[in-house]
């Protein structure tokens, strides 16, 4: 299937590792222009950046300023905006429960999940309606309807998040502007399975290993394992081509059947 999306310019946020990576590489294997924004390269990243339009901007999202600095160098090195990829995210465990996250916990998570996302969409958008149709997907979580008491923040976020993107669906689609959500369950990145990642921390804290960690969560899957950040971008893809043009306000769950309710 063509997804018609060569010549197009994306911005995706979070772009050095994990989903991020994956949505960049495959942007750029479908022929698009990306500013790819991260606090750090990585080797993955540049090794793309020296071989396709692939722009690398160092910038720390969480900051007030940052968003608009990627997009507005995104539009004045590329001449305009047709893709945006919110996909900036963290969580940390809450192993200690509510009473434990304190302000400054609440205030990280609800920065990089959901203000960075607020923030980047607003800068992005007059860029997205004057070169419309495009599209906003913004890498939601499962975790959006599916509430945990162990990463109790990051659920919060997430349900912002997307609530979020179904209400701007709203205003920008008679502008022309699609924009849709993607959530995942458990994916094979840094975030679940890294040295400082979900299943290591639960594992350090339970006295268990982080691949038992991970085994047991995966089982909770239908299809037995966790996402493959390249299954993510497949769908990112769909959703950023012209293919799904009249899909809006949506949200695909990739969980591999994690969630067992309608
Ligand atoms: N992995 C999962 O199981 C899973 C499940 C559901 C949803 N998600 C969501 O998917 C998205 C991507 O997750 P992932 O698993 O791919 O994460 P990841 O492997 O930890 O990668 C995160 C990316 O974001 C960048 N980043 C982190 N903090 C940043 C900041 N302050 N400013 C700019 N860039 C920053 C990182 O690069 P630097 O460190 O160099 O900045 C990296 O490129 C997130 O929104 C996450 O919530 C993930």
């Amino acid at each position: 299937m063509d997804l018609n999306l060569s010549g197009k310019v994306a911005v995706v946020t979070g772009a050095s590792k994990g989903i991020g990576l994956a949505i960049t590489q495959s942007l750029a294997a479908e022929g698009v222009t990306v500013a790819a924004g991260a606090r750090q390269g990585s080797d993955e990243l540049s090794e793309l950046a020296s071989r396709a339009p692939v722009h690398v901007i160092a910038v720390d999202l969480t900051t007030p300023e940052g968003p608009a600095r990627l997009v507005d160098e995104a539009v004045a090195r590329f001449g305009g905006l047709d893709i945006l990829v919110n996909n900036v995210g963290a969580v940390r465990p809450r192993l200690d429960g509510f009473l434990a996250v304190t302000d400054e916990d609440w205030d990280a998570a609800l920065t990089i999940n959901f203000l960075t996302a607020v923030r980047t969409t607003r800068a992005a958008l007059p860029h997205l309606v004057a070169r419309a149709p495009s599209t906003i997907v913004t890498i939601s979580s499962v975790n959006a309807f599916l509430p945990d008491p162990g990463v109790i923040d990051y659920c919060a976020a997430k349900a912002a998040l997307s609530n979020f993107c179904k209400s701007l669906s709203k205003e920008f689609g008679p502008l022309g502007v699609r924009v849709n959500t993607v959530s995942p369950g458990p994916v094979e990145t840094a975030l679940w399975l890294g040295d400082e990642g979900v299943a290591a921390t639960v594992a350090r804290a339970t006295g268990g290993d982080p691949a038992g960690v991970a085994k047991q969560v995966a089982a909770e899957a239908a299809t037995g394992r966790f996402t493959r950040p390249q299954e993510v971008a497949d769908l990112v893809l769909l959703l950023a081509s012209g293919r799904a043009g009249n899909v809006t306000g949506s949200d695909l769950v990739i969980d591999g059947g994690l969630v067992k309710t309608l």
